[in-house]
Parts: structure tokens; sequence; C-alpha cells
């Protein structure tokens, strides 16, 4: 599609849900629904970079995941190892940088080790951001700024007076800006505990899709419903995005 006129979101987050019930309805494992999801996430990614995003934040295992079977868990981790050494050149080439943003503890240290190489390989890059949500809770991310912020205070690098939005956001896990456009796909309408700080007004939109089948088309159509929404950030003037 063309997206000549179109106004893309600055900060465009995708909630990646619905890889188990793809594969269930289709007899495959939940891993193999995992696997699939992986692959439409790089060729979703690459498409939305091609298109003119330059910042996306993907969820990719939340810190509740962990309640899931040991078995899923491991698959999971093993997946996300083998997508971040063996992948990585695709972004590496792509000029996109990766970052992350989650609690490191919990995770094995050879996921660690994954995440900690791509972040370094791709610290130079310029064209776009990738920010891979692991281990991940938004409720987490504001008591952990929390008590980064009280550290500060009792080291007196900060006072009490000088905790605004903005100094709140510089705790953040990542300098961001905020969420424009949320899309959740597998048609479950809530966000899970994803980025609650940054999403005070982004736009939410929830295709009735499983990951694994989420398309260029899909994805356009995700931008096409963003363009006819009409941003008001709390203002009453028709502001388009
Ligand atoms: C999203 O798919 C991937 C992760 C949460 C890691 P799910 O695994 O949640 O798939 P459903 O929701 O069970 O279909
Ligand atoms: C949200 O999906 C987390 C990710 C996509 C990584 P879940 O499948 O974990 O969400 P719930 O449990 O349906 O709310
Ligand atoms: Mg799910």
């Amino acid at each position: 599609m063309n997206y000549e006129g179109l106004t893309l979101p600055k900060h465009l987050t995708i909630i990646m849900d619905g890889n188990g019930r793809w594969a269930t309805e289709r007899g495959l494992t939940r891993s193999e629904g995992h696997l699939e999801g992986s692959k439409t996430l790089e060729k979703i990614a690459l498409y939305a970079y091609e298109k003119g995003i330059k910042i996306l934040s993907v969820f990719a295992f939340s810190t509740e995941n962990f309640k899931r079977s040991k078995e899923e868990v491991g698959y999971l981790m093993d997946l996300f190892v083998n997508m971040l050494n063996k992948r990585h050149y695709v972004f590496k080439e792509k000029d996109v940088k990766v970052i992350f943003s989650g609690r490191r503890e919990l995770l094995r240290k050879d996921v660690l080790a994954a995440m900690d190489k791509i972040t370094n390989d791709t610290a130079n890059n310029k064209s776009g951001i990738l920010n891979i949500c692991l281990n991940y809770s938004g409720q987490d991310e504001i008591v952990d700024a929390t008590k980064n912020i009280s550290r500060d205070i009792l080291a007196g690098k900060i006072k009490i007076e000088d905790i605004d939005r903005h100094l709140f956001h510089q705790y953040l896990y990542q300098d961001l800006p905020d969420i424009d456009f949320v899309i959740r796909t597998s048609g479950e309408n809530r966000i899970s505990n994803f980025m609650l700080w940054q999403m005070a007004y982004a736009e939410l939109y929830f295709p009735k899709i499983y990951f694994p089948a989420f398309t260029t088309a899909d994805f356009d159509e995700a931008i096409l419903e963003f363009n006819r929404r009409n941003r008001r950030f709390g203002g009453n003037e028709t502001k388009s995005n």
C-alpha cells in the first residue's frame, strides 16, 4: 500500500498475542505457534521500518508469562536466544537499534548474553528502534522507577519538589516518546500490564487476528485505522494525527 499522505505513529507498539490459539486451531503445538509468531515479528517489523516507522515496541514475554509451564517458558527462552543470535544480522543490516525493557532478574544467562550482544552490536544504528519487552511488567516498571527516584532523593541528587511527569519519564526503562498506537492481535480487548505509563493517550486497536496470521496487509489496515482516529488529548479541537 502507498503510505503517501498518511500519518505514522511515532511510537508504535504491538502486543503479539494468539500464537497458542493459532497453533491449536491447526493441530500444531503451542511451540510451533511461537515459532511462527517469531517469523511474523521479523516480517512485520521490517515492513514497518520500510514504511517509515521509527520506533516499535513489542511485547515478547510478560513477567506474568512465567506462570506458564516450564516446558513452554523454556521453549520461548530458547526461541529468544535463537532469534537474537541467528537473526540479529537482519537488524544490523537494516540499521535498527535493538533495545530491551524489563527486569533482568529471572532471565537465563544465555538469554541475557544474547540480549547484551545484540544491544552492543546495534547500539550505533540510527534508522529505527526495536524495543523488545521481555520479562516486562508495566506496573513493575513504575515501581522500579519509583525506587530509583527514592534512591536519588536519599542520595541528595534530586528533591521531592523536582518530581514531575518529565522527571518520572527519565527513570523509565528506556527513553522513548509516549505511545501513539497499540495493536493487540488475537481479539482480546485488554492491555495485560503492557507499557502503562507510556500508553496514557495511546489509540488502541484490537484486530481479531492471531499474531502468526497477521500480514503486511493487516498492518496497512491498522495504519489506516490510526489515521481515522481523532486524537484530542483532552482538548476539544479536532486534531488529526
Ligand atoms: C503470545 O501468544 C505469546 C506470548 C504471550 C509469549 P500466546 O501464547 O499468549 O497465545 P494464546 O493467547 O494462548 O493464543
Ligand atoms: C500478553 O499476552 C503478553 C504478550 C503478548 C507477551 P498474554 O497471552 O500473556 O495475555 P493474557 O494472559 O491473555 O492477558
Ligand atoms: Mg495470549
